[in-house]
């Protein structure tokens, strides 16, 4: 089955708007055969994305890898001007490589911490993150201190300040600006302000956030943000990148260097290139770099207040689909701000991978996705959850898209309450 455009959401939302998400719907091939509320971990690319990868990709086949990097070096730049404009920083503070974790460890594995020193961070910080805490703990002894929340799920910015101002002084403010399993958007611009108030560096994973909603490195005053392409990008997967403030560049050196950004000068010497290059590794996919250009100038195309907007309103509009409609359901997400990331549980159905399946296995495929506690440990467990699902809205869904998963969802719970057998 083809889905029509959304003649619901038109009248829902007025012409003007309509015809604009009705015409990225149509440049977007996958909304022809599924209903993607995954763009979380991974959005449907506009046809744009897709050409440009297939043309870079065609030309190596033609020309040679190398021969077409200098051939479309204009393709390969737009990631670093795209993302400059976006982000309100300097292309050459932007670093394009493998994915947002690879983007993230250089820069923190990079930090030279010694026993005792304390790094913050959140309650719903991501697992991989959290992770490297752990590992640095057990190598050098750094201490990991959580910084409170509020009651209504934002950071706590007066414990944040009293553990800043601890002597000696934090080494790094770390946190996740979206967690990975809930809709709650943290205040970064005030981390990054308190967290510049007492001169302690701050890393931003920014993985879930950029593309979603507008960011302005100079507001949130991160020394580092991190991303990925393929979420609200909109890009190619295995490709991330990060932007480095020129002063905090100037202060540590990434985990890992290679001859691409450092210059090898003596027997026992090396300098980097200038800029955010350092970070990056002379092997990255370029066909998915020229796809992320791409996608990123389409997101710049498409104005992203605009695009938040309305990712908001559809994610809210789900919330109150949800609640009222579908027995059985509560909605996970806390927070002050909330974003596209729609997280719930099903009292009838403890099992969310098995819901997953199911709603992907209908005609259209109605794609949600699972998060699980190691995704995000320390918050799941403050709210004593295992999983929930997760529907991860953008502004190319539709109000008709909405209700098919709304009613999908009350078929569900209606037939396990029969017994019946859309019973999973
Ligand atoms: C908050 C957050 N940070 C980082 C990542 C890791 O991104 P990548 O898989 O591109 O390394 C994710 C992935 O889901 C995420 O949700």
């Amino acid at each position: 089955m083809h889905l029509r455009p959304s003649s619901m959401g038109a009248a829902a939302s007025g012409s003007r708007e309509a015809t604009w998400w009705d015409k990225c719907r149509a440049e977007t091939p996958g909304c022809k055969h599924v209903i993607h509320f995954n763009n979380g971990g991974a959005a449907l690319q506009p046809q744009c994305v897709l050409d440009a990868v297939q043309h870079y990709q065609q030309q190596e086949a033609v020309w040679g890898g190398y021969e077409t990097q200098r051939r479309l070096s204009r393709e390969l730049s737009l990631p670093y001007t795209a993302l400059a404009e976006l982000l309100n920083c300097s292309p050459n503070e932007i670093a394009i490589v493998g994915s947002a974790t690879s983007a993230w460890a250089q820069v923190f594995h990079g930090i030279p911490f010694k026993p005792g020193d304390v790094i913050l961070t959140s309650l719903a910080e991501y697992g991989s993150n959290y992770l490297a805490y752990l590992q640095v703990q057990k190598r050098s002894g750094v201490r990991v201190e959580v910084i409170q929340e509020t009651p209504d799920g934002d950071i706590n910015i007066p414990h944040l300040q009293q553990l800043l101002a601890q002597q000696p002084r934090p080494a790094l403010v770390s946190i996740s600006h979206v967690p990975t399993s809930s809709g709650r958007v943290y205040d970064a611009a005030a981390v990054g302000a308190a967290a510049a108030a007492a001169g302690v560096p701050f890393l931003l994973d920014a993985c879930q956030s950029a593309g979603q909603m507008p960011l302005d490195v100079q507001q949130l005053r991160c020394d580092f943000l991190t991303g990925t392409s393929r979420k609200y990008f909109r890009g190619p997967r295995g490709i991330g990148f990060l932007s480095s403030s020129s002063s905090s560049m100037a202060g540590w050196e990434p985990a890992m260097i290679d001859i691409h950004g450092a210059h090898w000068t003596g027997k026992d010497s090396y300098t980097f290139y200038d800029g955010a290059v350092r970070y990056e590794q002379y092997e990255v996919s370029m066909a998915a770099k020229a796809g992320f250009g791409a996608a990123v100038q389409y997101c710049l195309q498409q104005d992203i207040a605009r695009c938040w907007q309305r990712t908001q309103q559809l994610a809210e509009q789900l919330r109150q689909m949800l609640s009222q409609r579908v027995p059985g359901v509560t909605l996970q997400d806390r927070g002050a701000q909330l974003c596209g990331i729609v997280s719930f549980t099903l009292s009838s159905h403890a099992d969310a991978g098995a819901v997953r399946e199911w709603l992907e296995s209908r005609q259209p495929p109605i794609n949600v996705s699972v998060s699980g506690a190691g995704s995000s440990r320390l918050d799941f467990t403050a709210r004593g959850l295992q999983e929930v699902l997760r529907a991860s809205v953008t502004y190319y869904n539709s109000e008709q898209e909405l209700e098919v998963l709304v009613q999908a969802l009350q078929e569900l719970v209606d037939s396990a309450q029969q017994g019946g057998k859309s019973r999973v």
